[in-house]
């Protein structure tokens, strides 16, 4: 954890708890303060199974990058919301597969971009950037992105685990669609959706309806949505869903897995993952 005299407690609010931060803490990160660990109590009482989503949809994120690196050939990513730097980050796993990848990242947390350095390496041929934006401005995140990024050639817009974080009165559909309407045909957009689909019906824990609840009572947006709704982020963006379409995110392409570590995916459930997970191509 970063030491912090009072005014940056102000300046980086870590009095609240933080969606950025907490996500941290439930991959197992040390990017956390008091605030957030006692909200991250609170949530895992209400839904134990917020470590393994967390895991689950990063484990998503790595495959989705390495299925358009390797079967679109894409080279060029715009990652909005892209969270305290955790490995292998994205412009790694990018990199792994096309030395020469280019990758944007964008997130509106103080602390995130405190962290961004970690995000500012990679391999020579490749190139990487950070903007401090929030996913609500697309023009500057475009605006800034093209100095790095060559956007008349395919890119990929990445966008995991972040719109539930982003209210309806915000337009996120339309934010996705602008932000696409940007980029070349060929281009794709990752993304995962938190959702309560999956919730049995008369569960009282361990659900993303108990989850949602604690995030919101400490004043964070949370908004679930359904299957329908977060196929409409890919449909309105004039992307086709690939194959094999939404999933959980822990079903989505585990052939792609590039973590050596045995998987969980087994033994893990739609109902625990809570989250809807994809990847689209522009026409
Ligand atoms: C759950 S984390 C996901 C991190 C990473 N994309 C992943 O899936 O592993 C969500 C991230 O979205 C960021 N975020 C939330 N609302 C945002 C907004 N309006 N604009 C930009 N970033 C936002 C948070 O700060 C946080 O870092």
């Amino acid at each position: 954890m970063m030491a912090t005299n009072g005014g940056d407690e102000d300046r980086l609010g870590v009095k609240r708890a933080h969606p950025a931060r907490l996500y941290d803490f439930y991959l197992g990160g040390k990017t956390n303060y008091p605030a957030d660990r006692e909200t991250a109590a609170e949530v895992l009482g209400a839904n134990p199974n917020a470590m393994v989503a967390a895991r689950e949809n990063r484990g998503f994120m790595h495959r989705a990058v390495r299925y358009v690196v390797e079967q679109h050939g894409i080279r060029q990513f715009v990652d909005i919301g892209t969270g305290i730097p955790t490995e292998p980050n994205l412009h790694q796993v990018a990199q792994q597969f096309a030395p020469d990848a280019r990758v944007v990242y964008t997130d509106n947390d103080p602390i995130v971009l405190t962290y961004a350095r970690a995000l500012l390496t990679g391999t020579r041929e490749g190139r990487t950037d950070y903007i401090d934006a929030d996913v609500r401005e697309p023009d500057r995140i475009l605006e800034q992105a093209d100095k790095t990024l060559d956007l008349s050639e395919p890119a990929c817009l990445s966008v995991v685990a972040l719109f539930h974080f982003v209210g309806d009165d915000a337009d996120p559909h339309g934010l996705t669609q602008r932000l696409l309407d940007a980029m070349a045909p060929g281009s794709a957009l990752i993304l995962s959706h938190a959702t309560e689909d999956f919730d049995p019906e008369d569960a009282t824990t361990g659900t993303m309806r108990e989850l949602g609840r604690v995030y919101r009572s400490r004043g964070m947006t949370l908004a679930l949505r359904d299957k329908a709704t977060t196929e409409r982020f890919f449909h309105q963006a004039g992307t086709e869903i690939a194959d094999p379409g939404l999933t959980p995110s822990h079903e989505w392409r585990t052939e792609l897995e590039i973590d050596q570590k045995p998987r969980l995916a087994g033994m893990v459930s739609a109902a625990e993952v809570g989250v809807w997970a994809g990847v689209g191509i522009k026409s």
